[in-house]
């Protein structure tokens, strides 16, 4: 079993990302700016977002930090959002989701201008990535495509099954795996909820991608021998016994899946630093396309 390592892989991208900022600043150009919006104080969006923040700064891109009062009003949020929009120096607008249940997801992802819309959620960038035009890619699933790519892990004609259906993760990731690229070229299964066989699909998987949200869901029993299972679950769960109070768990119960894999991802470790590392380099994509 080969554990797919997160750090490696996302300080490889990043030591890049480094290469072309320290260029862009020996020609006298600025760096990228990625501008991030977080509503209210929700524990785990705090964590991700300070990440975000970090890691521009390691690399030497420039991050502007919006905190937002869980009461802001909808229209109030999208008033900060065209201010990013219009604003020449940001190139790259993150609002961190979940929002507060009063204002409307959707309405605030249709408010980033496409150009500055680095988590490709957008409907415009949806739809492209769907028609295989150039576009930014999810963070997460762009993530576990680098993380494929940095361990040359061959796909083509593989069963590739993703558990979550999601527009973060399961569905873009449903469609750059079925893509006619490297890569790609994989069977593609998506499970969810009201899927009824579930285990007997997982137990099918050349590529088990669990994307669920549920500690610890994806069993042993599940696992094809020499199968690549990719855990995107990120879960906080009570621990008295840690600083914190709590410790990340993983949609797969790793210590019992693990030996029966030919590569496996930890949590944490894994996919999250994967995530970031995607976010930079459609923050540089979205500078560059703009120049
Ligand atoms: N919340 C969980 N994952 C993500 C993500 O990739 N982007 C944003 N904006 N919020 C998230």
């Amino acid at each position: 079993m080969i554990l797919l390592d997160g750090k490696t892989a996302s300080h490889a991208v990043k030591e890049q990302l480094k290469l072309q900022v320290d260029l862009l600043k020996a020609n006298n150009k600025r760096p990228p700016h990625l501008a991030v919006i977080i509503v209210g104080n929700n524990g785990a969006s705090e964590t991700y977002v300070a990440s975000k923040v970090k890691n521009c700064s390691e690399i030497g891109f420039t991050s502007t930090l919006i905190r937002l009062d869980s009461s802001i009003s909808e229209n109030e949020l999208v008033h900060a959002i065209h201010e990013l929009n219009i604003n020449s120096s940001i190139d790259g607008i993150l609002v961190q989701l979940p929002l507060p249940k009063h204002i409307n997801e959707q309405k605030i992802i249709e408010a980033i201008i496409p150009e500055k819309d680095v988590d490709g959620f957008h409907p415009v960038n949806a739809g492209k990535l769907v028609q295989g035009l150039p576009t930014f890619i999810p963070a997460t699933p762009f993530g576990i495509m680098l993380l494929l790519e940095h361990y040359s892990i061959q796909t083509k004609g593989k069963h590739a099954v993703i558990i979550g259906r999601s527009n973060i993760v399961g569905r873009p990731m449903s469609i750059l795996l079925s893509s006619n690229q490297q890569y790609g070229n994989c069977t593609v299964t998506i499970c969810h909820s009201h899927t009824s066989n579930l285990h007997e699909i997982c137990l099918q998987a050349d590529i088990l991608i669990a994307a669920l949200g549920k500690p610890e869901f994806v069993k042993q029993s599940m696992i094809k021998p020499g199968a690549i299972v990719i855990d995107v679950g990120i879960t906080r769960v009570e621990d008295a016994s840690t600083k914190k109070g709590f410790r990340l768990k993983g949609d797969v119960a790793f210590d019992e899946v693990a030996p029966m894999c030919s590569y496996i991802t930890p949590v944490p470790g894994g996919v999250g630093l994967m995530t970031i590392a995607g976010l930079l380099k459609n923050t540089l994509q979205a500078y560059l396309t703009k120049q």
